[in-house]
């Protein structure tokens, strides 16, 4: 149990949608604290089954029939990329935005602290809602590592682990259709828990960041990289009325359950006694 795993490190990463870049960098100790912890978090955890089981199967067919046009737009990645507003050459050209996607995992990992020299090298891996696994593949070629992902939809397990193949990295990594929310793994199996984009679909945050924490051996890293909604003020209860017309707007479109902020991803990750940077 994570209570039992203390102290396990993890990284918070979030971004928000386009066209914003990544932001959000927390730096936080330890705390038994999670009041900041809101209504959204459990937002359909109390619906009930049939609608959670919409919600699923709204997500598993729209990336059955979503995936094979992300692939020609984006290719393996289907996440968004991380830009550096400083930089002189940011364009907007498709080239630049698929070397922009894998800084966005680079940038990740460095926040993460997983780049160090120092830093132990991760060897069991799991990608949590993992597309065409292009993080999965990524990440065991870069770190050597064993890699399983897992999605809701199975033409993209299908797909990713074609990609595998035709790759030459079957042995390293492979891919199932799996809920997030009940992984299809023991408690402590993996060494770096991996969730790229893929946060802002789960109905219940709780939920899911207790399982990533479950599947988390003592001592691994937890990435999080999700859409959220901007922090609330401490004079705020929710969000103002434009604000959550907009983003039902997003919810619609892309079959998502309400957001939640950054901060309360941190309390999250805190009641379970996780470090947070
Ligand atoms: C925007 S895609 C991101 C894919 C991948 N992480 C990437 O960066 O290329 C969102 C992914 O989350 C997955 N997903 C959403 N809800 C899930 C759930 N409850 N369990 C497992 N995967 C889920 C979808 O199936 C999809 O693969």
């Amino acid at each position: 149990m994570a209570s039992l795993r203390i102290p396990v490190p993890s990284a918070s990463l979030l971004s928000p949608p386009p066209p914003r870049s990544p932001h959000l960098v927390h730096h936080c100790r330890p705390s038994s604290s999670s009041s900041r912890a809101r209504t959204p978090l459990m937002a359909m955890a109390s619906s009930s089954p049939p609608q959670l089981q919409e919600l699923k199967q709204g997500i598993a067919d729209f990336y059955d029939q979503s995936s094979g046009l992300w692939e020609q737009i984006w290719g393996d990645h289907m996440h968004h990329g991380f830009y550096d507003s400083d930089a002189d050459d940011v364009s907007l050209s498709l080239t630049n935005h698929r070397s922009a996607q894998i800084r966005m995992i680079e940038e990740s990992l460095r926040f993460a602290s997983l780049l160090h020299p120092d830093s132990k090298i991760p060897k069991r891996i799991v990608d949590v809602g993992c597309g065409i696994g292009g993080s999965s593949r990524y990440l065991a070629q870069k770190f050597g590592a064993q890699c399983c992902g897992i999605t809701l939809s199975p033409i993209q397990a299908q797909r990713a682990n074609a990609l595998a193949d035709s790759q030459g990295l079957s042995d390293q990594v492979s891919f199932q259709v799996a809920d997030a929310l009940q992984q299809p793994f023991p408690d402590d199996e993996f060494d770096l828990v991996w969730s790229m984009e893929s946060g802002e679909h789960m109905p219940d945050k709780p939920k899911f960041v207790k399982e990533l924490a479950r599947v988390a051996a003592p001592g691994a890293t937890i990435i999080i990289v999700t859409w959220c909604h901007r922090d609330l003020n401490p004079s705020e209860d929710s969000l103002k009325p434009w604000e959550k017309e907009l983003l039902q707007k997003i919810c619609k479109a892309y079959f998502l359950p309400a957001w939640c902020s950054a901060a309360d991803y941190v309390g999250l990750l805190h009641s379970l006694s996780l470090q947070v940077t």
